[in-house]
């Protein structure tokens, strides 16, 4: 039964707009278990955009299920997640001025940092995983690092124009499931996904958890958290 992760990080983009203690994406999280969800995602950007360090400490106290910790490869984001200890770190790339995470890890292009920022984690317990696109080279270079997960980016399946790019970007992603699987990574899904577009996804057989966060906040301003959680869940399952 493939697991669902909630991302809260637009509940806290609502409160930045206005610089307040409103909407609360603690709240959120705490609404989202109750209503079922088997983990909570968070990213804690550089720019600290959306979700704050007050925040992930209230998650860590509050979270009962699975806390993952989005975050860049940075010598500062390390030591925050040390400090943390969440359950979950996921390894982003993050450009200042882009709106959303735009792709995966260039895991080729990144080796040397990745090499360097995963075993700490590791050694603390902490289950590392890889955002990555769908594309085979790079789950194999992920390989020879010591990563638990790869997350697959489904950005580009979101965004197809037409049926028949859509079939073509879920066959990478069906591919690339199966190639990271059989590599012994834990596989994972999510950017884009919605209330539309998920099932197709969460029917890969290898895909055990999808990570989803805007489309459960966009529905949720409308139909409240919980409802917003059930209804993605009675969809993936
Ligand atoms: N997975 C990763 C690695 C992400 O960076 C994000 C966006 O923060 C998501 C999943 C969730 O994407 P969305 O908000 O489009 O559901």
């Amino acid at each position: 039964m493939v697991k669902l992760g909630v991302n809260v990080d637009h509940v806290a983009t609502v409160r930045q707009a206005r610089k307040t203690d409103e909407p609360d994406p603690v709240v959120a999280a705490i609404m989202s278990e109750l209503a079922g969800a088997d983990g909570i995602v968070a990213h804690l950007r550089g720019d600290r955009r959306h979700i704050q360090d007050r925040d992930l400490l209230l998650l860590r106290e509050v979270v009962r299920t699975h806390l993952n910790l989005e975050m860049a490869a940075s010598e500062a984001m390390v030591k925050i997640a040390l400090d943390l200890k969440p359950d979950m770190v996921t390894l982003v790339p993050e450009e200042p001025n882009e709106v959303t995470t735009e792709g995966g890890l260039n895991v080729l292009q990144s080796y040397q940092t990745l090499s360097e920022t995963i075993p700490p984690l590791r050694d603390e317990g902490i289950v590392v995983s890889l955002f990555v696109d769908p594309d085979v080279n790079q789950i194999k270079a992920a390989a020879k690092l010591r990563a638990d997960y790869v997350e697959i980016h489904t950005g580009l399946y979101a965004e197809a124009k037409d049926a028949s790019e859509e079939l073509a970007e879920l066959e990478k992603i069906q591919d690339v499931a199966a190639v990271a699987a059989k590599l012994g990574f834990g596989v994972s899904a999510g950017h884009g996904l919605t209330y539309q577009n998920v099932r197709p996804i969460a029917e890969i057989k290898e895909v055990e958890e999808l990570n989803i966060g805007h489309t459960i906040v966009s529905r949720a301003i409308m139909a409240g958290m919980e409802q917003a959680v059930r209804e993605m869940i009675s969809l993936i399952r």
